[in-house]
């Protein structure tokens, strides 16, 4: 079975299942400001997820493309890839376990759908533990279809626990499918799904959304019970294929094949064969992200780093195959012919991405060997390589510290990571003063009114944290040059001196003219630290900070206002209860003289 069948098949099995069909969303997620790629089916849905009634109703099915960087040292093996498309089918507050399971099973198993062999099914649950008990209703359903003993494993909470995406939120048990590759033996007696061997490939999760992770660490029922399922659409085909690999389908095939051609690797050995493969990989996955509406070139920053860092471990793979300058362009036009069918603005934006990947190309390209060079002269010194190097190499020669730190690797090396960090601390400190003047210019570029709004976002949600407590969460947000929208978790509409409340606080902070600072540091630390975060996965391991003083922190990309004092006067102008335990509060900020 070919990609293209496996995606029709699934939506209209769960078209027959009374699923409304919805349609991918941008690889840019919308309602989190914070995240800077969708990385499961379930990202755009949060909104729903959490309660906000969803138009199309309550059953819902797609294919939605994802980016997981977290995953790309993985990139090689059998099954990860940066950039992949998620099957999924929803509940919301509708069927529940019976049917998600039942139903996976039937598209797994039965001849007119997938028609795996069931005896090569293998699923787990989730074990249990002090937070919530083992899932003993998805052990029955299993068994109920048929699935005997031995073939249910029970796995804790790191294996079977789906969520939150962020510090807090709705979350639950899975349950996940696994089929056996009878080519790869176990690697032991103790192999086992989850095992990384190969032997058992994981297809499907089933994930029951029925807590929620308070601020304290403690689980509470939720009141909204979601169905949030994800099927690795690369992982099934091959599967269905019987191929080694996701990049040995035909959504991999042609560009392996041509990079093969063009490096005269017929046969490479292991590790050429891993070049060949993140060469694949990386391209399609940074063609996808331009491919995007929101057109994100490579750059410094946020979402454009992502796109240069994997283009530029592309170009270094293909340096260490030999291939020549100017391979990026086909792969481009073949990925574009691979997806243009199937996502409208892949054709659409093909102008952009090629002139992007030439320019990054020969960017990168003409200071690559220098780099390299500094590389190798920088260990003869010094027999190693330290975070300061790493640094200099990323500020003078564009090779990003992930690239510095897999060159290192080879060597047996650890960066330090701390004393780079420093380094660009340091420098980001002189920069700024440096460029104070233009700031200014920067904030304009991304319109006043909405970088205003976004800070005044900022000092809404603590100001709601403060008065309301911690159940307060962004669930989202979206911004215009006249108001910012803000919905969070709540219960009910603010009575009227709390609106009062949440305004003098806020406008207090305005009046205080505090300064908003912003600051790199790694996830971990800033959530010691007590930032606001939503969604953890899609994290770098360095994440940008934005502080107002000690009244808010959040994990951000901004733009921001650099002090609060120009923000105006705040003012809520509406508020609405728009699902389950979700409000929405409208707000402006009016010239001061106006108040
Ligand atoms: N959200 C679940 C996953 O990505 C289905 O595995």
């Amino acid at each position: 079975m070919r990609a293209d069948e496996l995606r029709e098949l699934y939506l209209r099995f769960f078209k027959e299942k009374n699923h409304a069909v919805i349609g991918s969303a941008s690889l840019m997620p919308e309602n989190d400001p914070t995240a800077l790629y969708v990385m499961a089916g379930m990202h755009p849905l949060m909104p729903f997820l959490l309660g906000q009634p969803h138009p199309q109703g309550k059953r819902l099915v797609n294919f939605q493309k994802c980016i997981r960087t977290i995953d790309i040292d993985e990139v090689g093996d059998t099954t990860h890839l940066t950039f992949f498309e998620m099957l999924g089918n929803w509940s919301l507050n509708d069927y529940w376990k019976k049917e998600a399971i039942t139903w996976s099973y039937e598209f797994l198993t039965f001849k007119e759908w997938l028609g795996f062999d069931p005896e090569k099914l293998s699923v787990t649950v989730f074990a249990g533990d002090d937070d919530a008990p083992m899932d003993n209703e998805a052990v029955e359903i299993w068994r109920s279809v048929g699935i005997p003993d031995e073939r249910i494993y029970f796995l804790p909470k790191d294996d079977n626990w789906w969520g939150p995406p962020g510090k807090v939120g709705p979350c639950g048990p899975c349950t996940e499918m696994f089929i056996v590759v009878d080519e790869i033996p176990k690697c032991g007696p103790d192999c086992k799904p989850g095992c990384h061997c190969g032997h058992f490939v994981e297809v499907w999760n089933d994930v029951f959304m029925e807590y929620n992770l308070k601020e304290d660490g403690s689980y509470e029922r939720l009141e909204q019970r979601n169905i949030d399922t994800g099927m690795g659409l690369e992982r099934t085909v091959a599967m269905l294929q019987g191929v080694p690999s996701v990049f040995d389908i035909e959504l991999f095939t042609p560009l392996i094949a041509h990079i093969k051609k063009i490096s005269g690797r017929d046969e490479p050995s292991d590790d050429e064969d891993r070049f060949v493969k993140i060469i694949a990989d990386h391209v399609k996955s940074a063609v996808m992200i331009m491919a995007d509406d929101a057109q994100i070139a490579p750059s410094n920053v946020e979402h454009g780093y992502i796109v240069r860092r994997l283009l530029r471990k592309a170009i270094l793979s293909a340096d260490k195959l030999g291939i020549d300058k100017g391979f990026m362009e086909p792969l481009a036009d073949i990925t574009i012919e691979m997806y243009k069918d199937v996502y409208e603005e892949v054709e659409k934006n093909s102008v952009f991405i090629k002139k992007n990947l030439k320019s990054e190309e020969a960017k990168f390209r003409k200071t690559l060997r220098k780099a390299l060079g500094k590389f190798e002269r920088m260990f003869e010194e010094n027999g190693t390589i330290t975070g300061k190097d790493a640094f200099l190499l990323f500020t003078s020669f564009g090779l990003p510290l992930e690239m510095t730190r897999d060159l290192a690797e080879e060597k047996g090396i650890d960066i330090d990571l701390d004393e780079f960090r420093k380094e660009f601390e340091h420098h980001r400190d002189i920069s700024r003063t440096a460029t104070e003047g233009k700031f200014k210019g920067g904030l304009a570029d991304h319109g006043e009114e909405h970088t205003k709004l976004h800070t005044a976002t900022h000092l809404l949600q603590a100001a709601l944290r403060k008065i309301l407590g911690d159940k307060v969460q962004q669930s989202g947000s979206n911004i215009t040059k006249e108001r910012l929208r803000f919905d969070f978790t709540f219960d009910r509409k603010l009575a009227p001196e709390e609106v009062q409340h949440v305004e003098d606080l806020v406008n207090g902070i305005i009046d205080e003219d505090l300064e908003v600072t912003k600051e790199f540091m790694p996830y971990d630390e800033a959530i010691a630290l007590g930032a606001m975060a939503f969604f953890k996965e899609t994290y770098g391991e360095t994440v940008s900070v934005y502080s107002v003083g000690d009244f808010s922190m959040e994990l951000c990309g901004g733009p921001h206002v650099k002090r609060t004092g120009t923000l105006g006067r705040f003012k809520i102008t509406k508020q609405k209860k728009i699902g389950a335990g979700i409000m929405r509060i409208r707000a402006v900020l009016e010239p001061i003289d106006a108040s």
